[in-house]
């Protein structure tokens, strides 16, 4: 769902250096030039460089550089995704995304940051998370069993890669969730969830992507930059639309409509791995078969191939 703001801030990316009139704006939009007029305040607050001739109109210089609410809600395509809040830094998305779902937040309500000062990673791990990094959670309220939610994170990590790709990124996925490029993680996800015994309330997908280096960390990391010019808003939108798709997929036809896409992009294939659980226990050794139509990783041990559900996984040398 796109708000004024947004519409205004398309209409003058699409008018480029000819620009638009407030009355022009005014009518297209069926608002007041007042109206019009405390949206550009909004923007130029937010980051975008506009130019106000008076008796001429506006003109877009430029896009704001960091991720920006306004601009990832201009961008984004799907319908899924009906709100799009947000601020430029916070604790954690996934945090502030969980808090409007105990609140009875619509499915599709999506929370993205500039910068996070408590990222969550996997495994009770921290996400570091300076500017430059696309950050951003998704709600979902998806129809299924709590049993399902295991095969949801590896189709998120599937939908991510989606997302990248149409910027013409093309990663790699390592099992469960890892969203590599030459074989350093480029994104990771983070799904959390609430759920009765047999149904699930809601799903908050976060996703966190490298996109430019910053001065602060990530030097030696993996960026959407090193490959394509796009700003974090712009990452942040494709993210969201491939999510949008993932999810579509999931709900049509489970992980096993998904698995052939996530084999083709699944990195682990033929690797001789350890895994573990959260507490360091190895729960499985041997050679990656694949996974199976549950999202399952299976691992070819002693006594033949084994599903392993959850876990961290390391090559072994
Ligand atoms: C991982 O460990 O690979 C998962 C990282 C997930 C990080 C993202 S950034 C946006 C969202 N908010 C968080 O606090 N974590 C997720």
């Amino acid at each position: 769902m796109k708000t004024r703001r947004s519409e205004i801030a398309s209409a003058l990316a699409t008018a480029g250096e000819s620009g638009l009139s407030g009355q022009r704006l005014a009518e297209a939009l069926g608002v007041s030039r007042v109206a019009v007029a405390k949206h550009v305040t909004a923007l130029v607050a937010a980051g975008y460089q506009i130019d106000a001739v008076r008796g001429e109109g506006y003109r877009l210089i430029s896009l704001p550089a960091g991720l920006v609410p306004v601009e990832v809600e201009r961008l984004v395509t799907d319908s899924l995704w009906v709100c799009i809040e947000g601020a430029a830094e916070t604790g954690s998305t996934n945090e502030d995304c969980k808090v409007l779902a105990r609140a009875g937040a619509e499915e599709g309500t999506v929370v993205v940051a500039a910068r996070q000062r408590a990222g969550k990673g996997r495994l009770g791990r921290e996400w570091t998370s300076p500017e430059g990094g696309a950050y951003l959670s998704a709600l979902l309220r998806p129809p299924c069993a709590p049993s399902e939610i295991a095969a949801f994170a590896p189709a998120c990590a599937l939908g991510v890669a989606y997302g990248l790709e149409a910027l013409g990124v093309h990663p790699q996925l390592k099992w469960p969730n890892d969203v590599q490029l030459a074989g350093k993680k480029i994104a990771g996800i983070l799904v959390e969830m609430s759920a009765e015994t047999d149904r699930v309330e809601w799903v908050v997908a976060g996703c966190g992507v490298n996109v430019r280096r910053s001065e602060r960390c990530f030097q030696d990391g993996v960026f959407v930059n090193d490959v394509v010019d796009a700003t974090p808003s712009k990452v942040a939108a494709a993210v969201l639309d491939g999510l949008a798709r993932a999810y579509r997929e999931y709900l049509a036809g489970g992980f096993s409509a998904m698995r052939g896409a996530y084999e083709t992009r699944h990195t682990l294939v033929g690797a001789d791995v350890v895994i573990r659980d959260m507490t360091g226990v190895i729960v499985a050794s041997g050679v990656v078969e694949g996974v199976d139509a549950s999202a399952r990783l299976l691992v070819r041990g002693p006594d033949g191939p084994v599903p392993v559900v959850a876990g961290e996984v390391t090559l072994r040398s």
